[in-house]
């Protein structure tokens, strides 16, 4: 039987919500950004492994107690200089450090999304467990899409109709994801899906919610603070 792994990118800088602290560092409900994602992940009965890719030069991972989740974490210091690179430079150590086998699941998960819920995930499970090629939570996109000129002028609206945003988990098997991110040199990959898609095959698209946002700009905090607080509450 394939295993599932879950890899969380932590090596980004989170340049777009402009703090001094790597924006996977700053605190939401007490603790630090991904832990929450850590948390999910880890509590998930059918994942045997979660690895988290930090930054060669991270000095803020050992500031914090991470012992809880000891069982299932596995830290590599080898994140590159974009998300893509980082999932990449994590798949490509996994080999020679755990028994990862070609067909095993891989969840990639962005560390700036901690309000991915287990229902989300055991969804994602549910839905791919056994589909030939993968796929990602997404959610139809609801507002007008407006196409601009040079000098912020809408020209056209865009049909929406067909159009996902895409989230994260992504989950696909071990070797075909490693060939897909490792073959898309030179290709602008956001997201993991984006590698698999260039390959010519479709990731099914797993009807998420909107609260799985990824927190980007200083403006998401607040929101995912009063999501995460509220969970909290009984
Ligand atoms: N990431 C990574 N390695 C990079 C860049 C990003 O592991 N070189 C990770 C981030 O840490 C984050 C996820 O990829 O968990 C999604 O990326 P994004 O939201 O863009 O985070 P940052 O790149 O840190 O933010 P920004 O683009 O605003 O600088
Ligand atoms: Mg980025």
């Amino acid at each position: 039987m394939p295993k599932f792994f879950a890899l969380i990118p932590a090596a980004g800088s989170g340049s777009r919500i402009g703090e001094d602290l790597p924006k996977q560092y700053l605190h939401l409900a007490g603790k630090p950004m991904i832990h929450h994602a850590i948390g999910t992940l880890c509590s998930d009965g059918r994942i045997a492994h979660v690895i988290v890719v930090l930054s060669p030069d991270d000095s803020h991972w050992s500031q914090h107690d991470w012992s809880e989740f000891s069982s299932k974490l596995i830290l590599l210091n080898c994140g590159g200089a974009t998300r893509a690179e980082s999932v990449l430079n994590g798949l490509s150590a996994l080999e020679t450090s755990i028994a990862i086998a070609d067909d095993d699941w891989v969840m990639v998960h962005d560390a700036a999304r901690p309000c991915l819920t287990s229902v989300q995930l055991e969804k994602l499970l549910d839905e791919l467990t056994n589909d030939e090629i993968g796929g990602l939570l997404a959610i139809p996109v609801a507002d007008t899409l407006k196409r601009s000129n040079t000098n912020q002028r809408a020209t056209t609206t865009e049909p929406r109709e067909g159009l996902w945003q895409a989230q994260t988990p992504q989950m696909f098997r071990y070797r075909l994801l490693t060939n897909a991110l490792s073959s898309a040199d030179g290709i602008n990959v956001t997201d993991d899906a984006s590698a698999i898609e260039a390959l010519g095959l479709h990731p099914k698209l797993v009807l998420s919610d909107s609260n799985n946002f990824k927190v980007t700009y200083p403006q998401d905090l607040a929101l995912a603070e009063l999501i995460l607080q509220k969970r909290k509450i009984p």
